[in-house]
């Protein structure tokens, strides 16, 4: 729970106009999926115009600070559930949107394509926030700086040689309908549909 509290002061904040400019992009009244949710703030932030939201993530704590807000919030359109996606049964499930922000890039290589497949199979639309290649040498040292403290630092490596969420993409037969920028320059939204 200390983890989730943690997150939810620094890298929620930090991230916001991230969240609200992904939950400008959904139409109201739709479903929603997310891998990596985290402590669940994009889908709390949406909560009030979606029909209903369900987060996925592996972290128990995250997943508990999740569930502690949802009952103290009396939000009752969400769910989250602690998995690993990479071993999740997703069945007939079905969402109008799929969205993974910031989860791509720290996923072990040989799971990428598999992860975005799932994701790819249950959601009508789907939304990747990730990062993309530096424009400048201070915003590559920042991000390099950044991910070396996040303990997936390798995973990002194989990410950029791999031609990030474009060669992702294609490895994954999906068509980038359109690509914008957000508050932080090294992060862009991908919109992508089967
Ligand atoms: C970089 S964080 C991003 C979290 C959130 N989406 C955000 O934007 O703040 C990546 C998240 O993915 C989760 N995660 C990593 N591997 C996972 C897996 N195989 N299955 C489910 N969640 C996973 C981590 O626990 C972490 O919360």
């Amino acid at each position: 729970m200390l983890k989730g509290w943690i997150k939810s002061k620094t890298t929620d904040r930090y991230l916001r106009p991230l969240r609200e400019q992904l939950i400008s992009m959904i139409e109201p009244g739709t479903s929603i999926v997310e891998f990596g949710c985290g402590t669940g703030d994009l889908l709390f932030r949406a909560s009030s115009q979606i029909q209903r939201g369900k987060g996925f993530d592996s972290s128990k704590s995250l997943i508990a600070f999740a569930k502690e807000k949802k009952r103290s919030s009396s939000v009752d359109n969400l769910e989250f559930i602690c998995a690993d996606i990479g071993k999740h049964d997703f069945l007939m499930e079905r969402f109008d949107y799929g969205i993974a922000s910031l989860f791509i890039h720290a996923l072990p290589k040989v799971n990428r394509k598999q992860v975005l497949g799932k994701l790819s199979n249950i959601s009508g639309k789907i939304l990747i926030a990730d990062f993309i290649p530096p424009g400048s040498f201070k915003e590559r040292c920042w991000l390099h700086i950044d991910e070396m403290t996040t303990g997936h630092y390798q995973h990002y490596l194989t990410y950029c040689r791999e031609d990030g969420m474009i060669g992702l993409s294609k490895q994954c037969g999906l068509t980038v309908m359109d690509q914008m920028h957000t508050f932080d320059p090294v992060i862009n939204i991908f919109l992508m549909q089967k």
